[in-house]
C-alpha cells in the first residue's frame, strides 16, 4: 500500500482500519491513483532534468559560437586594420626606396670618385716636393702646403675610406629594411598564393628586430621548403605576434641584467605540411594558463603592452583561415615552443587538437 494512503488511514482509523468491501475497493483505487500520481511526479522530473541538460548544453554551445564570433570579429578588424597598415607600410617602403637608391649610387659615385682624386693628389705631392727645391717656386709651394694643412688632407685621406664605409653599408641596411617591408605588407587578397615562407619569415625578423635586439638573440635553422599556398600577410602577422610573444617573455625572465635571451625560428618540410617553430629561452607559461593563452583579451601583461590579442589572432589565422594547427610546449623558468603546422597545398586540415599540447620537457 503507498505510504501516504496508510499515514492517513492510520490517521483516521487508528488500528483497525475499515474491512468493509466497499471501502476496501474504495482504498485500492485511491492506492492506485497514488502509485500513478508519483510515476507521473517520476516522468515530470525527469523531463526536467533532460531539458536542463539540454538548456545547459545550449548555453555551452552559445558560449562557444560567441567565443568563435568574438575570435572572427577579432580577425576581421585585425585583417582590416592590417590591410590599412601595409598599403600605408608598402607606400612608405616605396617612398623611401627611391631617395635610398640614389643616395647609394651617389655614395658609390662618390666613393670611386675619391678614390681616383685620392691617385692625382699622390701626384700634387710629388709636384710640390719638386717645387720646393725649385728656386722661384718655393712660394707657390709653401702656400700648397699651407692649403693642405687647413684643408686637413691627411686626416680625409685616412678617415673618407671609413666614412664611405659606413654610409654604404648603413644604405644596404636601409634597403633591406625597405624590401622586408614591402615583403611584410604584402597585400593579401580573398585568394591564397604559394609562398616562399623561409624568405617571409626572414622579412618579418628584419622589421621586428627592434622588438626583440636588445634583449635576444634571434637564430634561423631554415629547411628546404616548397611554396606554401597561404595568405602570407597573414603569416607574417602570426610570425611576428609569436617573435614579440618570445621577446617579452625572455625580457621578463632577464629583466635589466643586460643578459640577452635565444630565439630560434625553424621551419622543416614534413609531407603535405611545413611545420613552423619558435622557441625561446623566457620564462615560460605557468600550467594553470595555458589553455586560456589562446582566449581573445587574455593576457598578463600590463595595460599598454598587452592586450591578450595575439595568440587569439594567430589561432584563428592558423586554424580557420589556413586549416592548420598551433600548438605550445612550455616549462617555466626554461622557455616556451609554438609550432605552427600550415597544410602547403591551402586545403587539407591539419589533424591536430587546438591549443595546448603541454609536455615537461
Ligand atoms: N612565448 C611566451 N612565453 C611566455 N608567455 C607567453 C608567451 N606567449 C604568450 N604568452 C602568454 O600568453 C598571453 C597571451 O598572449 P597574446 O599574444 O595573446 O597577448 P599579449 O601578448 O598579452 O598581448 P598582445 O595583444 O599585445 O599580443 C601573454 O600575456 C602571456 O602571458
Ligand atoms: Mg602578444
Amino acid at each position: 500500500m503507498h505510504r501516504l494512503l496508510e499515514r492517513q488511514i492510520r490517521k483516521c482509523y487508528g488500528d483497525e482500519p475499515p474491512s468493509n468491501a466497499r471501502c476496501l475497493a474504495f482504498m485500492t483505487a485511491v492506492d492506485a491513483a497514488y502509485h500513478e500520481s508519483d510515476s507521473d511526479r517520476a516522468l515530470l522530473e525527469r523531463s526536467i532534468e533532460l531539458a536542463s541538460a539540454e538548456l545547459a548544453e545550449r548555453n555551452a554551445q552559445l558560449e562557444r559560437d560567441l567565443q568563435a564570433i568574438k575570435r572572427l570579429e577579432i580577425g576581421l578588424l585585425q585583417a582590416e586594420k592590417l590591410r590599412a597598415i601595409g598599403q600605408l607600410a608598402a607606400g612608405i617602403a616605396h617612398e623611401i626606396n627611391t631617395p635610398a637608391q640614389y643616395v647609394g649610387d651617389s655614395i658609390q659615385f662618390l666613393l670611386e670618385s675619391f678614390e681616383s682624386t685620392r691617385s692625382l693628389v699622390a701626384k700634387y705631392r710629388q709636384a710640390v716636393d719638386i717645387l720646393l727645391t725649385e728656386p722661384g717656386h718655393q712660394q707657390l709651394a709653401q702656400e700648397l702646403e699651407e692649403a693642405e694643412e687647413a684643408a686637413d688632407l691627411a686626416y680625409i685621406g685616412e678617415h673618407a675610406p671609413g666614412a664611405f664605409e659606413r654610409a654604404a653599408d648603413g644604405i644596404a641596411r636601409i634597403a633591406s629594411i625597405v624590401s622586408a617591408m614591402k615583403e611584410f605588407a604584402h597585400p593579401d587578397g580573398r585568394a591564397k598564393h604559394p609562398a616562399d615562407l623561409n624568405r617571409a619569415i626572414q622579412a618579418t625578423l628584419t622589421i621586428a628586430r627592434n622588438e626583440y635586439k636588445y634583449v635576444a638573440d634571434v637564430e634561423t635553422d631554415f629547411g628546404e621548403l616548397p611554396p606554401v599556398s597561404c595568405h602570407v600577410g597573414d603569416v607574417n602577422q602570426v610570425i611576428l605576434n609569436l617573435v614579440v610573444n618570445a621577446a617579452h617573455a625572455i625580457e621578463n625572465l632577464v629583466g635589466n641584467s643586460g643578459e640577452k635571451g635565444r630565439i630560434l625560428v625553424r621551419t622543416i618540410h614534413q609531407g603535405k605540411f611545413v611545420r613552423i617553430t619558435i622557441t625561446d629561452t623566457g620564462a615560460g607559461i605557468p600550467e594553470k594558463i595555458r589553455d586560456r593563452v589562446f582566449d581573445p583579451f587574455f593576457t598578463t601583461k600590463e595595460v599598454g603592452k598587452g592586450t591578450g590579442q595575439g595568440l587569439a589572432i594567430a589561432h584563428s589565422v592558423v586554424v580557420d583561415r589556413h586549416g592548420g594547427s598551433l600548438t605550445l610546449e612550455s616549462e617555466v623558468g626554461k622557455g616556451t615552443t609554438f609550432t605552427i603546422l600550415l597544410p602547403i597545398d591551402g586545403t587539407s586540415p591539419a589533424k591536430m587538437p587546438r591549443g595546448t599540447s603541454v609536455q615537461g620537457r
